[in-house]
C-alpha cells in the first residue's frame, strides 16, 4: 500500500456504512454491520500481503500453490471500540495474533491516557494492523502507534471506519510511514472531538452503552 490514506469506495462498504451512521439503527444491527464491514476492510488492508508457494497435491497432480509468507500478522485493537472491528477480522484471518492497547481520552484535554498494553511477541517480524473505528483527533492513534513502535513494530497499518481530516493530518505528522485505510474521510471534528457527520460514539453504539 503506497498511499498514506486509502478510502475504500466499494459499494457494499459504503452502503453498510450509511446504515451504521443512521441514528435509528439498533445496537444489534450496528454490530452486525460492523462485523460485515470489518471483513471487507480486512480484505482490502491485506491485499498486498507477501506470498510464497508450497508444493501440494491436488487429486489430479502436484502443483506449487500460493500461500501467505512470513509470520502471522498481528491485529492490535485500541480498546474498547477496536474490538468491534476485531471480531469480524478474526473470522477472515483466524490465525492472526492479537494485541490490545487500552487508552482513554481525557475529556478535557482530549489527550490519550494509557491503562492497558499487551501485544504479541516478535512485533518486528509481523505486519501489524491497528484497528480503531474512529480516527478523530488522532491523539490516541498516534500514541498507540508510538507504543507499538517501542515494541519493535516496523510494518504498521491503521484501519478505521471513519477518519476526520484532523486525525489523518495528526497521523501523517507523527507517523508518515503508517498507511491509513478507512471507509470514509468525513468533514470535521466538533469541539468535543466527535467526527461530523460521523456516527456518534462508536463504542456506545456497538455495546449499547451511553
Ligand atoms: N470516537 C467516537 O466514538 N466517535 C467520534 O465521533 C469520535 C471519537
Amino acid at each position: 500500500m503506497q498511499e498514506h490514506l486509502t478510502v475504500v469506495k466499494h459499494p457494499l462498504v459504503q452502503h453498510k456504512l450509511t446504515l451504521m451512521r443512521e441514528k435509528g439503527t439498533s445496537t444489534a444491527v450496528f454490530r452486525q454491520l460492523l462485523r460485515e464491514i470489518s471483513q471487507l476492510l480486512a480484505y482490502e488492508v491485506t491485499y498486498e500481503l507477501p506470498m510464497t508457494t508450497r508444493t501440494i497435491e491436488t487429486p489430479m497432480q502436484e502443483m506449487d500453490a500460493p500461500v501467505l509468507a512470513g509470520r502471522k500478522l498481528a491485529l492490535i485493537s485500541i480498546l474498547r471500540a477496536g474490538n468491534g472491528l476485531l471480531d469480524g477480522m478474526l473470522e477472515l484471518i483466524p490465525s492472526a495474533r492479537v494485541g490490545f492497547v487500552g487508552l482513554y481520552r481525557d475529556e478535557e484535554t482530549l489527550q490519550p491516557v494509557q491503562y492497558y498494553y499487551k501485544v504479541p511477541d516478535q512485533m518486528d517480524n509481523r505486519l501489524v494492523i491497528v484497528v480503531d473505528p474512529m480516527l478523530a483527533t488522532g491523539n490516541s492513534s498516534a500514541a498507540a502507534v508510538d507504543l507499538l513502535k517501542k515494541s519493535g513494530a516496523r510494518d504498521i497499518r491503521f484501519l478505521c471506519l471513519l477518519a476526520a481530516p484532523e486525525g489523518v493530518a495528526r497521523m501523517k505528522e507523527a507517523h508518515p510511514d503508517v498507511p491509513i485505510l478507512t471507509a470514509s474521510l468525513d468533514d470535521s471534528l466538533n469541539d468535543a472531538g466527535y467526527i461530523l457527520p460521523g456516527l456518534g460514539d462508536a463504542g456506545d453504539r456497538m455495546f449499547g452503552t451511553k
